[in-house]
């Protein structure tokens, strides 16, 4: 296939240029390029005044398969992610059977290749069954077909301060990276919403800031000590912000990603039992998202990743304490990332480009995602009408999940389109699947 995108700006900046994408690659970008479009199979993609912008990475997504398929799938999370303007998402470990071996690692990178709307990398567990006592075989899922790059045991903490220590050593020697779901689970037990009045009003038990920067600071050590890089989930205070940027000024090879909903929420949505708000880490306080956005700004966060936790009605629509932690976030993350980082000033759409895919990219060392707006380079591309404004229907998602904290708000900025090698993925709001 090749296509001709028109009328783009390249991060929404500069002139406005016609991009010719054939053999999965940016081939030819001049001021006008019509000429390409005679050709029958060269499809057009009208985008006057649209913003071009590298594919979005999203380093931490939940597809639930295997497992779960009853609230997300491959196939249906691909098409969310397309939806969203993703062309390589992360899926964490914390399925059933848990991701710790390559029989799992190299099925979930081999179905999403088989759906072919977003690279689906795999992330490995770092200990068996998310167990938290003995490590896996991290050099087999590195080596295997899905060339596993990074662990996890998202979903809970590697807590034990040693089991941390020696995942970073083995990692470090492997080249891969340690993602790190901060939260001292001794600080946690029955938690379920940020410790502060709104919790306690509410009668839920809270759970502390402590609870995650102990984490944070432990883990900053404990890579300095082991010449590791270690990435820290789901920012969520401003205290993380602090030891981040005090880590980083030491040198300590650490990065960070927050989430669009720390970003765009707090806790003064808890006014009721709503289980559509429960999520780990809790929403914090408004002082919390001030920070992140602005570390955001900064460059002490790395990036915005997802943290996409599908879960069915029945998990979630029910009382607060049981409901299932975790919301919705794929497709609405760059609208959310607009509302919040580009609308403000807090950054332009060359800022946006860092933060959700030069960065990520960089951080997972994919070397295909990411890349300059350049001829000769793969077109995994996004556009972005930055204009347009969209109402968030959950019943819409392409999840299988339908429940989302945004349902019916008003949004900026829609994906008119996503190209995965050169293929479209999504247009126009649909995708192929
Ligand atoms: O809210 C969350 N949901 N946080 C996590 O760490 C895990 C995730 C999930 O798997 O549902
Ligand atoms: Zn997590």
């Amino acid at each position: 296939m090749t296509v001709l995108i028109r009328g783009v700006r390249r991060y929404g900046a500069g002139d406005v240029v016609d991009v010719y994408v054939a053999d999965g690659q940016i081939a030819e970008i001049g001021p006008d390029l019509s000429a390409r479009a005679d050709d029958a199979h060269t499809e057009v993609l009208d985008a006057p005044g649209q913003v071009l912008l590298p594919g979005l990475v999203d380093l931490h997504t939940h597809l639930r398969e295997p497992g779960r398929e009853y609230a997300e799938d491959i196939e249906t999370g691909s098409a969310a992610a397309a939806l969203g303007g993703y062309t390589a998402v992360f899926a964490m470990a914390n399925t059933t059977p848990v991701a710790d071996s390559p029989v799992v690692t190299d099925h979930v990178w081999a179905r999403g290749q088989q759906v072919g709307l977003v690279d689906v990398h795999p992330v490995g567990a770092v200990t068996v069954g998310l167990g938290g006592t003995e490590l896996t075989e991290m050099g087999m899922m590195a080596a295997g077909a899905a060339g596993v790059r990074m662990f996890s045991d998202d979903g809970l903490c590697v807590a034990d301060p040693l089991v941390m220590r020696r995942a970073l050593e083995y990692a470090s020697g492997l080249g891969v990276l340690i993602a790190q779901h901060a939260e001292e689970p001794r600080l946690t037990v029955g938690a379920v919403a940020h410790e502060g009045p709104r919790a306690a009003r509410l009668g839920l038990t809270g759970w502390p800031r402590a609870a995650e920067e102990a984490i944070v600071a432990r883990d900053a050590l404990l890579a300095r000590d082991a010449g590791a890089r270690v990435h820290i989930c789901h920012a969520s205070t401003a205290g993380t912000v602090e030891i981040v940027k005090w880590a980083k000024a030491q040198g300590i090879a650490i990065t960070a990603e927050v989430t669009p909903h720390h970003l765009l929420l707090d806790d003064s949505r808890l006014t009721g039992y709503d289980g559509r708000n429960r999520v780990n880490p809790p929403l914090r306080e408004s002082s919390d998202t001030a920070a992140l956005r602005q570390a955001l700004a900064d460059g002490v966060i790395d990036c915005v990743a997802t943290d996409h936790a599908p879960h069915a009605d029945h998990e979630k629509c029910c009382e607060f304490a049981a409901a299932r932690p975790g919301m919705l976030g794929l497709q609405t993350a760059l609208s959310v990332v607009a509302e919040t980082m580009v609308v403000p000033g807090l950054l332009d759409w060359r800022g946006v480009a860092a933060v959700m895919s030069e960065n990520p990219a960089r951080i997972a060392r994919l070397p295909d995602q990411g890349r300059p707006l350049e001829v000769g380079e793969p077109a995994n591309l996004t556009i972005v009408d930055p204009e347009a404004h969209w109402t968030v229907t959950g019943a819409q998602l392409a999840s299988r999940s339908a429940n989302t904290p945004y349902e019916q708000l008003r949004l900026p900025a829609t994906v008119t389109a996503t190209l995965l090698r050169g293929t479209i993925t999504a247009r126009n709001g649909k995708s192929p699947v």
